[in-house]
């Protein structure tokens, strides 16, 4: 009987450590086989950024006081942890748009030493500043900052 307790006992155990390692190895597969490209992404809390987004997240930067129609430089970075530009792993191009209409577009092949650019702008009013990136391996990266000039 003593027996018979200790082998159902160390079945149970085995089967709890299977299922954790099955779980552990889904998680695994679908991270990996995350379908980058379905859909424009973004980081999901600015504040707290997976790894991914550290890296693809396009990192808006502008003079805190813009003036009516008056020329200030726009700074873009991808991403926080600036991206890496290998053949095999490289930002493809940087978009920016002003509200819906594109103002700028930078291609980058895998020589370019970072995937930066610095645009000159200027707005009318206030407005919506939207940066887009394209990696080739993780896909399309928006992010987003109003603008209300004084
Ligand atoms: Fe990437």
């Amino acid at each position: 009987m003593g027996v018979f307790r200790r082998r159902e006992f160390l079945k149970g155990v085995g089967t709890v450590f299977l299922g954790q390692a099955l779980i552990a190895k889904s998680v695994q597969a679908q991270e990996k086989e995350q379908d980058w490209f379905k859909t424009i992404n973004r980081a999901a809390d600015p504040d707290n950024l997976t790894a991914t987004e550290k890296k693809h997240a396009p990192v808006i930067g502008i003079p805190g006081y813009v003036k009516t129609n008056q020329v200030f430089f726009l700074t873009v970075e991808v991403g926080r942890t600036l991206h890496v530009m290998t053949p095999n792993h490289w930002i493809m191009w940087i978009e920016v748009y002003l509200g819906n209409s594109l103002v700028s577009r930078t291609e980058f092949s895998p020589l370019s030493p970072q995937p930066s650019v610095t645009i000159p702008l200027s707005v009318g009013g206030p407005t919506t500043l939207k940066v887009m990136e394209q990696c080739n391996l993780h896909g399309i990266w928006e992010s987003k900052v109003n603008i209300t000039p004084m």
